[in-house]
């Protein structure tokens, strides 16, 4: 089976002077004002003409025998930012789609960091080039991209070199990230992402630990082993630790890895979002190709990871509603709804993740459909305990681009939603604020520790090639874990 992540890993990224020989597709920054780029051979009027006025993602393909030349928006000179040179860059490489050797002169665009805009034209053109075809016996719509040549001035070469090996690293992490989601639930159980796992991690100078069901018994993780209760499939935790020399901070991190989720007892109906159960594990995913990242970026932070892994099944021996669970923290726990599965191996995975006293906690998980209706299929919810941290997160998610929104907590008015008659709570909260009495229900395995919770459940896919997305599972999250780990500080 091809394996398209590492397609993208494969690709040569390099800066030079001018255009080398070999490339076939040429992409040229345009603006909306000011001069046109010589070797485009046409004029302001001409591009007018053609309805290309230069903002920010047109792009406007010229034949030039067996190549291209593409102008590319970038909008008003001396506005420029990294987000839209990475949607820029992302609208190039759909444009030569066909071509396997670009050269584009974007990354030399005045007015933005020379190594921010290496980093976001090479995340721009490798994310939008990512195409999963595992299972295609005739994949015509693999990527053909080899090389990609970022033309820059002598001035900023060296920067810009340095922003296209961190942005090689991030879009080899979130085509990673998109790989496992895309993968079908039969071709990639609890026990394949652990041994996946095992393999990334130790060749990204990872310690990994895997936990199979006899030692979450143990470790008396009740949610863990409750949902996988139905299930034919065996369960895995994956605990992966990032340990650089003298650390400047500790984040745990904690992602969803529902293999596929059926519902359980509470069974999905035949819908769309039924039909996607397969990424249900977009938050694990997300945290593995975080991790995988680490040393490459020569992350600072210490970083312990957690990925809670099983599918979600109806069967006889499945868990039924009525019965109570008991969590790693102790904590009791009714079934009102067995489809309420994420929160419960979240569950487990946070009570762990606080005995290890890390400075924050952020999980990440595709866990309610409420959050789309709040926030529309792009935006992921954020949720916490902490201000700071969660400010932290939207900050940095503003700045590479992948949106997320805060929603209120608001214990006090709604955790009354979550009692239940015979145990400390109830796993569901009734119809309303479905993404609100989710994080609720997780606030209660987080201790003291500073925790934010993002809900995922919207921007997990895309239902049509867009930007830097392919049609199917997005990697959202990687960019931004990333972001965080490696730009980490600790409240005082
Ligand atoms: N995995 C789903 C949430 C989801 C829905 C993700 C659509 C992506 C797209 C989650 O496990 C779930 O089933 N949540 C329920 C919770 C409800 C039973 C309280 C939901 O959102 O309907
Ligand atoms: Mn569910
Ligand atoms: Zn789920």
């Amino acid at each position: 089976m091809t394996d398209a992540s590492a397609t993208v890993s494969a690709v040569a990224v390099s800066t030079a002077r001018s255009v080398p020989k070999a490339a076939t597709a040429v992409g040229l920054a345009v603006s909306t004002k000011g001069a046109v780029p010589r070797q485009l051979g046409m004029s302001r009027a001409a591009l007018d003409a053609n309805g290309f006025e230069g903002k920010p993602g047109q792009v406007l393909a010229v034949p030039n025998g067996d190549g291209v030349t593409v102008a590319i928006g970038v909008g008003d000179p001396g506005a420029v930012t990294a987000v839209q040179l990475r949607n820029a860059a992302a609208a190039f490489a759909r444009a030569t789609a066909k071509h396997a050797e670009l050269a584009t002169n974007l990354a030399d665009v005045d007015g933005v960091d020379a190594a921010a805009a290496g980093q976001a034209v090479t995340e721009g053109v490798l994310l939008a080039s990512y195409r999963y075809t595992g299972l295609k016996n005739d994949p015509d719509n693999a990527s053909r991209l080899r090389s990609l040549t970022l033309v820059v001035g002598a001035k900023r070469a060296e920067e810009v070199d340095t922003g296209v090996e961190r942005g090689r690293v991030v879009a080899s992490a979130a085509a990673l990230a998109r790989e496992l989601a895309n993968t079908p639930p039969t071709y990639l159980n609890a026990k394949d992402i652990a041994a996946k796992a095992v393999d990334i991690g130790s060749a990204a100078g990872l310690h990994v630990e895997v936990f199979n069901k006899d030692q979450l018994e143990q470790l008396g993780c009740g949610g863990m082993l409750g949902v996988n209760r139905g299930s034919t499939e065996p369960p895995r935790m994956v605990k992966l630790t990032w340990s650089p020399k003298n650390p400047t901070g500790h984040l745990a991190l904690v992602g969803k890895g529902i293999m596929y989720d059926s519902g359980g007892i509470s069974l999905k109906g035949h819908d769309v979002f039924h039909q996607n159960m397969k990424m249900d594990m977009s938050g694990a995913a997300a945290v593995l190709a975080t991790m995988s990242a680490l040393e490459a970026l020569e992350c600072r932070t210490k970083v312990t990871a957690w990925l809670m892994c099983t599918d979600n099944m109806p069967s006889g021996s499945a868990l039924k509603l009525g019965d109570v669970l008991t969590m790693r923290n102790g904590k009791t726990v009714e079934i009102h709804n067995t489809d309420a599965e994420g929160r419960l191996v979240l569950a487990d995975g946070l009570s762990l993740a606080v005995e290890e006293g890390p400075d924050a906690i952020v999980d990440i998980a595709t866990l309610t459909g409420a959050v789309m209706g709040a926030l529309g299929p792009d935006i992921a919810g954020v949720l916490g305990t902490d201000q700071p941290l969660v400010d932290q997160l939207t900050e940095r998610s503003t700045a590479i681009d992948e949106p997320i929104w805060q929603l209120p907590l608001e214990r006090d008015r709604y955790r009354k939603l979550l009692d239940s008659v015979v145990a400390d709570m109830k796993n569901i909260g009734g119809p309303y604020g479905g993404t609100i009495t989710a994080a609720i229900f997780l606030s209660e395995f987080v201790g003291d520790v500073p925790w934010a919770h993002l809900d995922i459940a919207g921007p997990m896919m895309v239902g049509a090639d867009e930007g830097i997305y392919a049609k199917g599972a997005t990697g959202f999250g990687t960019r931004l874990l990333i972001e965080l780990a490696t730009t980490f500080t600790a409240a005082d």
